[in-house]
């Protein structure tokens, strides 16, 4: 089947399989900076907005997204011009081996697009479905927050 999308701002049409994941299918399509890891919707290393909102892209099936808006983190900045949320979280230390870094900074954009002043507690809950092993999730709670100064 085809799948019409539009991606970061671009309109894709896509063959697909009914049962591909959009996370397989972005990634085939070349936006590698979507990342699987548990595959089952709890590490959030998949992490898309769907027409603004984080989802977790391993448990979504591309067919339900015909017409709709992806958003990647290749979508947000590059290394050549990269956003100020991946300047801050590089700054404060907040990236290691950077399989969650994607799906952490989609959520913080999609948090701060939505609430430019979030509570700590409001910046948590953002970033309670992005698991991290390496950082922790302290430095990522401080590059966000040295972004609320500006
Ligand atoms: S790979 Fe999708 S939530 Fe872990």
């Amino acid at each position: 089947m085809k799948l019409e999308v539009t991606i970061n701002n671009q309109k894709h049409t896509l063959d697909i399989h009914p049962g591909d994941r959009l996370l397989d299918v972005l990634r085939r399509d070349g936006f590698t900076g979507v990342k699987e890891g548990c595959g089952d919707g709890n590490c959030g290393a998949c992490v898309v907005l769907l027409n603004g909102n984080p989802v977790n892209s391993c448990l979504i099936l591309a067919a339900r997204v015909q017409h709709q808006q992806i958003t990647t983190i290749e979508g947000i900045g590059n290394p050549q011009k990269p956003h100020p949320i991946q300047i801050a979280f590089a700054d404060k230390g907040a990236v290691q081996c950077g399989f969650s870094t994607p799906g952490s900074i989609l959520s913080t954009f999609s948090l701060l697009q939505k609430n430019p002043k979030p509570t700590d507690q409001e910046i948590r809950r953002a970033l309670d479905g992005n698991l991290c092993r390496c950082t922790g999730y302290v430095k990522k709670i401080e590059a966000i927050k040295s972004l609320l100064n500006d």
